[in-house]
């Protein structure tokens, strides 16, 4: 499978000929200037919870290719509105997409959409097929639930955590998550974006090399085979 880094919490994943986009914030994301959203392709929007700041180009998305959101019930029900189609699920569940089995697991966080709108309970997702397992956590606090991960998924390849701090963990208690969900190759995101969330990039990764772990930290617009 191929991810490619959007900024913030934003990522682009292709697997089983089926695109994928999670929480995506670009065009009102600086950093993310030179990504152009009219570009981006998806079968599937996936949106761990209603804070702008993952579900800011989430209609345009979904409208210009005619793709689906996977959320909440709460989320899908008010994009519904929007005249947009979705997959409403909730904690602790799992289904069989033709691309692979979305769980969408607990996240320690608030939720709201961006017209003040209850955005239900905050989560995140767990995704895998016959290729690639892979958790991507949304915006949470270190929290015991992470252990269920690995006791109800297949082993996973690698995760996406938030490691920026402040909003949600910071990367010394993304390491202690990587441990809860046994998992070496974590990918960090909800870094940089505002004043609140900057963190020293080399100080991250030397926390997890120290630990025997890795952290990448992907340029905005790269992208990565996994
Ligand atoms: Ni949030
Ligand atoms: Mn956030």
């Amino acid at each position: 499978m191929k991810l490619t880094y959007l900024g913030q919490s934003a990522f682009h994943v292709h697997t089983k000929d089926t695109d994928l986009i999670f929480d995506p914030m670009i065009s009102q994301n600086p950093l993310a200037a030179k990504i152009n959203i009219s570009t981006l392709e998806s079968d599937y929007i996936l949106l761990s919870h209603g804070h702008g700041d993952h579900v800011a180009d989430a209609e345009t998305l979904a409208k210009q290719s005619n793709s689906k959101i996977i959320s909440n019930y709460e989320i899908v029900t008010w994009y519904e509105q929007k005249g947009i189609a979705g997959h409403p699920m909730n904690l602790g569940g799992k289904y069989h997409f033709e691309f692979g089995t979305v769980k969408y697991v607990h996240g320690v966080h608030s939720s709201m959409l961006p017209d003040g709108s209850y955005g239900g309970a905050s989560g995140g997702f767990v995704v895998w097929n016959d290729e690639i397992s892979f958790y991507f956590a949304g915006d949470t606090a270190l929290t015991m639930d992470m252990k269920l991960i690995p006791m109800t998924c297949p082993a996973l390849d690698f995760a996406i955590l938030p490691i920026g701090d402040n909003f949600t963990m910071g990367y010394e208690d993304a390491l202690i998550a990587s441990e809860f969900i046994d998992c070496k190759k974590i990918i960090g995101c909800h870094y940089d974006t505002f004043g609140y969330i900057k963190i020293d990039h080399a100080a991250a990764i030397s926390h997890f090399k120290q630990a025997g772990k890795e952290l990448i930290l992907l340029n905005i617009g790269n992208s990565i085979e996994l």
